[in-house]
């Protein structure tokens, strides 16, 4: 049976940092709240200019290299984003030109936070039937630029980054399950209400801001994510315990914190950037999980569970050995 297997992981953060202090200047928040309710003590934001090709570009060098293989050797590139340079040519086009790559399949993902579980998913299955051997996937945002910075109730969330992992056929080791889900019916909970097709004069006029109804996403995404630790762990007739490491999406340090006791997992399996990072949609995973496998915390052979949940909404969750 061949696997997907983690070769390398990588990721890249904009230098500029802005603190909860920094946005008690701007809206009518505190240092406190913010910390209380979500973990969050700092977000990374990108500067004007810095494009979400630019990010991932650095944190794909970065896995790249971790993989100990030639951007050439790549035969397949799968790019998560809800912040595209352009509306087209993808995020993973120009990401290929970048890396000098010519002629393999490249496209974007579109699943929100959900959107590197996504990403990686069909990745897996590209190199599990034996299309591609080596498969660069990517989760990058800059979420900072579909943020109304005078609305407390998002902008004080979200953050820009990028992580990327090289995922590689193998015979002993990899991926062993993924479980992914989608509900349309709650498109209004959590949304930028415009786009290009629809009240294009919103985006035009720098207005294509996200909408959140913060409470009620969180009791859905506790719940839900619950579930999908039950589902993950069933599929593949594991316990609880025989989870080494969570990565879950960092949305919020309490939803977190739910899922980790759904588990029976100190918090000390679990990887946690929420605080220094916010909500990177997209990048907030592959971005701890390359900090983990950095820092010598998730080692060869441990049992590694990806979960996230996002606008759409859409959930998912990856099982490795990693
Ligand atoms: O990644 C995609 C998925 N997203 C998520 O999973 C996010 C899920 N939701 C959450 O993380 C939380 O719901 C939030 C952090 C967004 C909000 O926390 P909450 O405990 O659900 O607060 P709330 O929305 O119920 O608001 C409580 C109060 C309100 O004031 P009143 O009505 O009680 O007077 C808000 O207006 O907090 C107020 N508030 C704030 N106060 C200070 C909302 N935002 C702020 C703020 N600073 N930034």
């Amino acid at each position: 049976m061949t696997f997907a297997r983690i070769a390398g992981t990588g990721s890249y953060l904009p230098d500029n940092i802005v603190t909860n202090r920094d946005l008690e200047e701007r809206v009518d928040t505190s240092d406190q709240w913010i910390r209380d309710r979500t973990g969050i003590e700092q977000r990374h934001i990108a500067l004007p200019g810095q494009s979400t090709v630019d990010l991932a570009e650095q944190a794909a060098l970065r896995a790249i290299e971790a993989a100990g293989i030639d951007a050439t050797d790549i035969d397949l590139i799968i790019f998560a984003t809800t912040t595209p340079d352009k509306v087209f040519p993808s995020c993973a086009c120009i990401l290929q030109a970048r890396l000098g790559i010519q002629g393999c399949p490249a496209f974007d993902i579109q699943a929100v936070c959900s959107g590197f579980v996504y990403a990686l998913a069909t990745a897996e299955k590209f190199i599990r039937t034996g299309t591609s051997k080596k498969a660069l996937v990517i989760g990058a945002e800059v979420f900072s630029r579909i943020l109304n910075w005078s609305d407390r109730t998002t902008c004080v969330l979200f953050g820009d980054g990028a992580g990327a992992v090289v995922l590689e056929a193998n015979e002993e080791a990899g991926i062993l399950s993924t479980h992914l889900h989608a509900d349309g019916r709650y498109e209004k909970l959590l949304h930028v209400p415009c786009g290009v097709a629809n009240d294009f004069d919103a985006v035009k006029a720098g207005q294509a801001f996200v909408e959140m109804k913060g409470n009620e996403v969180f009791k859905v995404a506790v719940n839900t994510l619950g579930q999908i630790v039950d589902e993950t762990l069933e599929a593949n007739q594991m316990q609880k315990s025989d989870i080494d490491w969570l990565v879950p999406h960092q949305a919020n340090l309490r939803i977190i914190i739910a899922t980790a006791r759904k588990l029976n997992m100190s918090m000390d399996q679990v990887v946690m950037t929420v605080n220094r990072h916010g909500n990177t949609s997209a990048a907030s995973i592959p971005l701890a999980l390359d900090e983990a496998v950095r820092d010598g915390r998730i080692k060869r052979g441990e049992v590694v569970l990806l979960e996230a949940f996002g606008g759409g909404f859409t959930w998912g969750s990856a099982l490795l050995r990693y």
